[in-house]
Parts: C-alpha cells; sequence; structure tokens
C-alpha cells in the first residue's frame, strides 16, 4: 500500500498537481500514515502512527539551518487561541483555529484555499462557560478532513471542497464536558474523547465511528459508571472494584481529551486517560482505591473497543495527576533485547517506558521536580508515595503542580539520537482542602470546583521555571537541558538534519543541534508559541511551518507567572509562519509585549467582604479565563485594567445580558446585582495589589 501510494504521489507530481497547489493523489490511508519514511506530507497528529514527530528530512540540518528563513505568513486576525498542529496533504496545509474553524491552505503561497466554521459558539449556548477557544488539530483519512468542536461534535468535511460531509454529537447537551483535542483514524474509523474533570459529574469516554458515515462504531467508558444500572461488560465490573462510596455521583472523570495513539502491529488504540473528576479523592471514593482507568494508559482492541491492558501511573489520584500526554510507539534495546516500547512523560513527572505488548511497565524515572511519590516499584509497578502528599492534614505543598511536569505540548523522539525532547515544567501546587466537607461537598454544573482549591490566588512570576529536556530512554537520565524563560512551552519536533525545533513562551522559534542542545537559529515571531511545528516538503523542498497563537491552559488560568511575557488579550496578531532556506520574505513587524495598567480608582472603597464573596464567584466562574488574582495570561481581557467592571449597567450587560457573546464572553444570566457588586469589589481589590 506504501508502494501504490508513493507511486500515486509519482503520478501527482508527473501531472503538475504539486506545482499548481492543488488538491494531490496521495490517498490518505492506514498504510500511509504509518510510512515512517515519507518526508513530502505530515500526515497525523504526531506525523505518523508513532507519533513520534521526527521527520526524515535533512536539507535543513544543522549545517544549513542558520540560513531558514521566513517564506510568507498567513495572518489570521480573527483568530486567538492557536495550538494545532497542521496537517499537510500533498501541498496543501489543514489547520484548525479559535472555535475549530478549519482552513485549507496552499503550503507554497500561504493563501487560504477554503474555511470551514462549525459555528461552535452558536451551538454551545451555556456550554460556552466551560471551553475555551482553542483546538489541537485535525485528523485526515482519504479524502476527508475531521474536526471536533467545543461543544462536543465530531464533524467530517470534504478536503477538496471545505463544506461538511456528515456531523456526530458525541456529548449529551446536558453533560458539563466539551472537546479540545485532535481526533485520530485508522481502519476507517475516527476517534475522540473529551475533557471537562473541573467543571461537573462527569464520566470520561471515547467514542469511535465510522468515517464514511459517521455512525458510531465503538465507545469506552473510562470509568464504571453506576453499579445499580448494570456494568455495560467485565471490564467495567473490575474496574468497579477499585472505587469505593457514591463515586458515580460525581462521576469519576478520567476524560481522554488529548493523548491516544494507533498502534498498527497490534491493532490497538491506546488511551491517555484523564484525572478524577472531582480530583480529590476523599471526596471521589472515600473509601480509597485505584480508581481504575484514571491516570492510565489503556490499550483497546482498535475494530471492538474491548479492553487488552492498562497500566495505572498515579493510582487513586488527588493532584490532577492526569496521563493525557502523548504517547510515543519507539523499538528500543533495552539490556541487549529488541523491545516495541511505549513512551509517555505524564504530568506526573515520571518518565514510563512500557512494553506495549503486554503493557508491563519496564522503567520509570523522574524527569523532574516531583515529590508526590519517592520513586515507582518496578516489582508492583506502582508509585512509593510520601506521606503528606494526599493533603491528609488538609493542606501541603507537592510538586509538581496540576500544570504536571510535561503537559499537552508534545514531546518527540528521535531515533537517531535515541533522545525525546519534552517541554518541562517545574512548578509546586498548594493543595489545600480546609473547610470542604466531603459528605456535603457536591459536583458543580457548568462551572469550576476539582473539590479542593484551585487558582484561589496570583501565581507570582517567581512561581517555576520551565525548560526544554532532552532525555534517554533506554539509561533513564536527561542527555542535556536548556533552561528557559517561561513555564508554557510549545511542543516539540524533530528531525534527521540532527535538529529539535520548539516554538517557546517568549515567542521564539528556536533550532537546536539534537544531540548536544545548542541553540543554532531563532527566529522571534513576536508573540508566544503554543503549537508545535511541523515540516514537509512543497516541489521537493523542505518547509517548516507553525502557527503562533499564545494559548491553551496557562494562558488561561494566567496569573503574573503568564502575564510576564507580555502576550495581553488581542495585543498581537496571529499567524500561520512558514520557513525554508529559499524564504525571503519580510513580515510585519509585531506590536511589542504590553501589560496591563490596572486602574487604581482611588475612590472606590473597597469592602473586604464583598471582596471575598467575588473572589468566591471569580474562582468558581471566571479564573479560567481572565486569570488568577484577576491578573489575565492573555486568554481574555485582563478586568483590573478595563473601564466595564467600574460601571453597574456595562457589567451587567457584558456578564448577565450576553452582550460579548459572539466575542467569546458567555453570559452569565442567573447572576444577582449582588454577585455583581462582589465581583466590582474583587477585581478593585486585585487592581491595588
Ligand atoms: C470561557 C471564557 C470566559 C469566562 C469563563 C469568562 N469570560 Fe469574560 N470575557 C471572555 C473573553 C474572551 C472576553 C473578551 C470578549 C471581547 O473580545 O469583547 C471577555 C470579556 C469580559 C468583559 C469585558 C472586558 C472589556 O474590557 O472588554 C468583562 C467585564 C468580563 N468578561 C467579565 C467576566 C466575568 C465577571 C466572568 C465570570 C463571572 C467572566 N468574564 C467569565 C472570556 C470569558
Amino acid at each position: 500500500m506504501a508502494r501504490q501510494a508513493r507511486i500515486a504521489l509519482a503520478l501527482g507530481l508527473a501531472a503538475g498537481i504539486f506545482t499548481t497547489g492543488a488538491f494531490g493523489a496521495t490517498t490518505v490511508d492506514g498504510a500511509a500514515i504509518g510510512n515512517e519514511q515519507d518526508t513530502s506530507n505530515w500526515l497525523s497528529y504526531g506525523r505518523t502512527y508513532s507519533e513520534q514527530r521526527y521527520s526524515p528530512l535533512d536539507q535543513i540540518n544543522e549545517k544549513t539551518v542558520a540560513g531558514l528563513k521566513a517564506d510568507w505568513a498567513l495572518e489570521l486576525p480573527t483568530d486567538r487561541t492557536l495550538l494545532a498542529t497542521p496537517i499537510v496533504v500533498d501541498g496543501v496545509m489543514y489547520i484548525s483555529g479559535s472555535y475549530s474553524v478549519v482552513r485549507a491552505v496552499d503550503a507554497k503561497s500561504g493563501k487560504v484555499l477554503w474555511t470551514y466554521d462549525p459555528k461552535t459558539l452558536e451551538v454551545a449556548g451555556d456550554r460556552q462557560r466551560i471551553f475555551w477557544d482553542s483546538n489541537r488539530g485535525v485528523a485526515f483519512w482519504k479524502g476527508k478532513v475531521f474536526v471536533a468542536t467545543g461543544d462536543g461534535r465530531l464533524n467530517a468535511i470534504d478536503a477538496k471542497t471545505g463544506k461538511e460531509v456528515w456531523s456526530a454529537v458525541t456529548i449529551d447537551p446536558k453533560l458539563p464536558m466539551y472537546i479540545n483535542g485532535a481526533p485520530r483514524v485508522f481502519r476507517d474509523k475516527v476517534i475522540i474523547g473529551n475533557g471537562g474533570t473541573e467543571v461537573g459529574a462527569n464520566r470520561g469516554y471515547v467514542t469511535a465511528y465510522d468515517t464514511e458515515t459517521g455512525k458510531q462504531a465503538w465507545r469506552f467508558y473510562i470509568v464504571p459508571g453506576n453499579p445499580a444500572d448494570g456494568f455495560e461488560d467485565d471490564t467495567q465490573a473490575m474496574a468497579a472494584k477499585t472505587w469505593t462510596g457514591e463515586w458515580w455521583k460525581h462521576g469519576g472523570g478520567g476524560n481522554a481529551w488529548n493523548g491516544f495513539t494507533y498502534d498498527p502491529e497490534f491493532n490497538r488504540i491506546y488511551i491517555g486517560t484523564g484525572n478524577g473528576s472531582p480530583w480529590n479523592r476523599k471526596i471521589r471514593s472515600p473509601g480509597g482505591g485505584d480508581n481504575l482507568f484514571l491516570c492510565s494508559i489503556v490499550a483497546l482492541d482498535a475494530d471492538t473497543g474491548k479492553y487488552v491492558w492498562h497500566y495505572q501511573t498515579t493510582p487513586g489520584e488527588s493532584w490532577d495527576y492526569n496521563s493525557n500526554m502523548d504517547m510515543v510507539l519507539a523499538d528500543l534495546t533495552l539490556k541487549g533485547k529488541p523491545v516495541k516500547a511505549l513512551l509517555h512523560a505524564p504530568k506526573n513527572g515520571f518518565f514510563y517506558v512500557i512494553d506495549r505488548a503486554t503493557g508491563k511497565l519496564l522503567s520509570a524515572e523522574k524527569f523532574g521536580k516531583v515529590d508526590w511519590a519517592d520513586h515507582i516499584d518496578l516489582t508492583t509497578g506502582r508509585p512509593v508515595e510520601r506521606k503528606g502528599a494526599r493533603y491528609e492534614d488538609g493542606q501541603e505543598l507537592v510538586w509538581p503542580s496540576p500544570f504536571g511536569v510535561h503537559n499537552w505540548h508534545a514531546m518527540s523522539f528521535n531515533p537517531n539520537t535515541g533522545l525525546v525532547y519534552i517541554p518541562v515544567t517545574e512548578l509546586p501546587g498548594l493543595f489545600t482542602d480546609k473547610g470542604v466537607d466531603p459528605k456535603l461537598w457536591q459536583s458543580p454544573n457548568f462551572s469550576i470546583d476539582p473539590g479542593v482549591e484551585f487558582a484561589r490566588d496570583d501565581i507570582p512570576v517567581n512561581a517555576g521555571t520551565g525548560a526544554l529536556l532532552a532525555w534517554d530512554p533506554v539509561k533513564q537520565k536527561p542527555a542535556w537541558r536548556v533552561p528557559q524563560a517561561g513555564v508554557w512551552n510549545g511542543g516539540t519536533l524533530t528531525t534527521a538534519g540532527n535538529l529539535v525545533l520548539e516554538g517557546n513562551a517568549t515567542g521564539k522559534l528556536v533550532a537546536y543541534r539534537a544531540t548536544t542542545g545548542d541553540a543554532l537559529w531563532t527566529f522571534d515571531a513576536g508573540l508566544g508559541i503554543s503549537a508545535p511545528p511541523v515540516t514537509y516538503t512543497v516541489d521537493g523542498k523542505q518547509h517548516i511551518a507553525v502557527l503562533v497563537g499564545w494559548g491553551g491552559a496557562g494562558p488561561s488560568v494566567g496569573g503574573s507567572l503568564l502575564a510576564q511575557h507580555g502576550w495581553s488579550y488581542k495585543a498581537q496578531p496571529r499567524r500561520l509562519l512558514s520557513f525554508s532556506l529559499e524564504g525571503n520574505a519580510s513580515l510585519p513587524a509585531m506590536p511589542p509585549p504590553s501589560f496591563a495598567k490596572p486602574l487604581k480608582q482611588e475612590d472606590f472603597k473597597v469592602d473586604e467582604m464583598l471582596a471575598q464573596q467575588g473572589n468566591v464567584l471569580w474562582t468558581k466562574h471566571c479564573v479560567l479565563c481572565h486569570g488568577a488574582g484577576a491578573v489575565s495570561g492573555g486568554y481574555a481581557p485582563d478586568l483590573r485594567a478595563s473601564t466595564i467592571p467600574l460601571y453597574d449597567a456595562a457589567l451587567q450587560d457584558v456578564v448577565v445580558n450576553g452582550s460579548r457573546q459572539t466575542a467569546g464572553m458567555p453570559r452569565f444570566h442567573e447572576f444577582s446585582a449582588g454577585d455583581l457588586k462582589a465581583l466590582q469589589h474583587y477585581i478593585r481589590r486585585e487592581a491595588r495589589r
């Protein structure tokens, strides 16, 4: 099949399809996505099924990279957050942007060929409160593009015309879940999960659909439901034995919002599962228990969705240490023996090497500052936890924070260097559940409450650090480490040119020597980069592309730590950038970093009681977009600097009447005049800090 695909490609070249930039001849099927040697395209989220994000291209290499220049920039004036991995098929790039708008772009010229708008906000209604505008990318299969929407649809689009072919509702409109992840495709099926463990009673699942028709093929629940309703199968009954109390009332969680890896060798799909709903196990499963399949890698039969094996990274999790991070397939030699390995670096800070034939753990070591557990016992496969880490007494400072040592920003694996390139964050979390009565606690409903205090106050500038880490998965040791100026840096790409490319929080796209970490080339994009770069060829010449559009949970949760870079709401335009060795574009300068100037309003007398009430409302309803301590990380306006909260009527108009709903500001129709007053006092108090 791979050969056929290549012949088709050659025919396409002969017919001049590529030079005209029209839609080409590659049949994007399992053989094509599994073909590690194809360098012209980037067909899947992690490039190929292995999710290695390694390209055999080497025209741009450690010697030539100094000459890398911009070819073109596509301005995206209506976009805010850009996190997606572009998919490239026969010289056409498919990108998803804010609110899951998809564009097909001519990779040669940067011209938009079509735009598909799923009208996410029109469908979302109140669900708008719980998701951001972000989308991590599309999938491609046999002439169709697949995109998931924040409101919970999975849509198929004709790749040539941009017209919708089918739309499947994957989330019951009553349920407090959303989607911002990229689907994956295999054997005429497309799979998607969901997110939402902080915003309501939530039972996570993944669903596979027929790529032609959109008909559901199978669904797998990640946590068991109410035993009184009967379990779906033996796997659910087995999982239920690891839960206590009445977990189903709180959903349980486990939502798979990011990592999925299809393994063609075993015809399995690996699901990286989420944390608990709520995070606090004292509430979720009061008698303890591992709570399967939270924070696990679950291997399912790709045809049936039936359970094959699992490995749980954080049994009985209590810190939001989910395993939603990417899972990379690699052939390693361990102690002289070839191993079909799965590599995984989840939030909890341990790097896992797993035998993917059996699901057996082979090794696990800390790859950053971690103190919730001392080590992983290789005989039991379980973490040896530190006493106190579960905030048994009601409060504990624990490394890492809920952001994790590694988040969704993809890592890459270079088979030549044998190294994995991981964006890491070192930041502690203060876990407090003082005053929370597990018996009285109730799940939120489209608002935020993880059962433990979360982002109640500002996050100081010096709270944490970030780095690019090159990790040797065989030795389970760092090879090199480059400190970075921010904690929220983009995913990585690695190539046969002995390069690692990464965009970072300070707005630089940097090429490093893959073996040593020496910085060889830097481009200042003028805005924090959160998306990972990709590489491919156009007319046989190597290109690199990246979306520039600061976003994700970091900039949304904000605080001074994320605000320090100056990527204020809408201050800098969003772009798609393309680079090559022959690039000669001169791009318009970006507006400089800008910082919110809080309005002090000395004549406003802050009532401390009201400000505290406002703080509670803020943490439940506003913090996920406007930032911790009312300090915006750039996702939404910094309300300390906004005049709107100064005027009752203006605030009422925006918050209660929903006058900015189509611009991304949800409506809170149930808010009373007293609620708004409390928010005003809270915002003014924070403005004077
Ligand atoms: C899902 C994300 C989200 C949530 C949750 C959210 N906002 Fe917003 N808000 C936005 C965005 C985005 C804008 C900017 C809209 C625009 O461009 O006009 C905004 C704008 C505003 C503005 C106008 C500011 C200005 O100067 O233009 C106010 C006031 C505001 N929000 C208050 C609140 C309050 C109070 C809450 C909590 C009750 C809240 N928001 C929750 C995303 C959010």
